[in-house]
């Protein structure tokens, strides 16, 4: 499926899982051409996926997976069969070609889909993954009941996502979703499930890596600006939009990682 081909609510929300406007989607593989992961801790969800023994064969679902840094990371050390999804297809393809390039794209699959469909469809997994892409199944509780329909009992389902910290005044529209610790582990657990493991991740490691990606993006955006001057403000625009998110982030939120076992 080409992006063309999406529904205007589904170019918005890809749009939205990159931060950016429709029109700038055409350029996001430029812009975001020297990133592989999104935003996610691939190697802290592994730490967590290693701890539970689960086994080579393990199956797992990566939703909104992007350019699949979790799913062939995890392939890649863990074994496990992964199944991508994501409505972008140029980083789909992305994934498939690095699944190739690291050997293991025996293990992996990797869809062209809309998450929303896809949680309909994808049932009794062993893992579903959700990571930097909290906010697309919309609230926390609906969120988490799309997420377990997709295990099996006893699966699990891993959340890269954040928590506000407390007395934060974030007004964002783009963070309403994000509630603060208390709130999101009630909600986590609203359908009798248990967390059985929590990574924070360390602010260091996201100044690092949000000063990092958002460096490498300012440079493809100043390519770009050269190449269509009249779409300059464009790409400026989405460098301080980053920007801007990287301050919220680092201020008001803490990056966090759930591993919740279905009941
Ligand atoms: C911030 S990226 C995270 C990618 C990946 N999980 C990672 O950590 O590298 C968010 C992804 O959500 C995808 N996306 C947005 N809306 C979607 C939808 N309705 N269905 C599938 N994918 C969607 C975007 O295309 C984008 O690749």
């Amino acid at each position: 499926m080409d992006f063309k081909e999406l529904t205007e609510k589904q170019k918005a929300q890809v749009a939205r899982g990159f931060d950016a406007t429709p029109e700038l989607v055409q350029f996001i593989p430029y812009l975001l051409q020297d990133l592989w992961t999104l935003g996610s801790s691939p190697n802290l969800i592994i730490e967590i996926l290693r701890s539970l023994n689960l086994g080579a064969n393990t199956t797992l679902l990566d939703l909104a997976c992007g350019k699949g840094a979790v799913s062939v990371k995890i392939a890649a050390d863990l074994e496990y069969k992964v199944t991508g999804i994501d409505l972008f297809e140029p980083f789909i393809n992305e994934a498939k070609q690095k699944a190739k390039d690291n050997e293991v794209d025996g293990l992996c699959s990797f869809n062209v889909e809309d998450i929303h469909s896809a949680v309909r469809t994808h049932k009794n997994f062993d893992v579903v993954v959700l990571a930097s892409a909290e906010t697309l199944l919309g609230k926390i509780e609906k969120a988490i009941t799309s997420l377990r329909s997709c295990v099996s009992k006893k699966g699990y389902i891993i959340i890269d996502g954040a928590y506000l910290k407390e007395n934060s005044k974030i007004e964002n529209p783009d963070y309403t979703v994000i509630k603060n610790y208390d709130e999101t582990v009630k909600a986590l657990t609203s359908q009798g499930d248990e967390i059985v493991k929590e990574i924070i991740v360390p602010v260091d490691e996201t100044k690092r890596i949000n000063d990092e990606y958002t460096e490498l993006i300012r440079k493809r955006s100043e390519e770009l600006a050269i190449k269509y001057p009249d779409k300059k403000v464009l790409f400026f625009n989405y460098v301080r939009k980053q920007e801007e998110e990287c301050k919220i982030i680092e201020a008001e939120i803490v990056g966090c990682i759930w591993c919740i076992r279905k009941n």
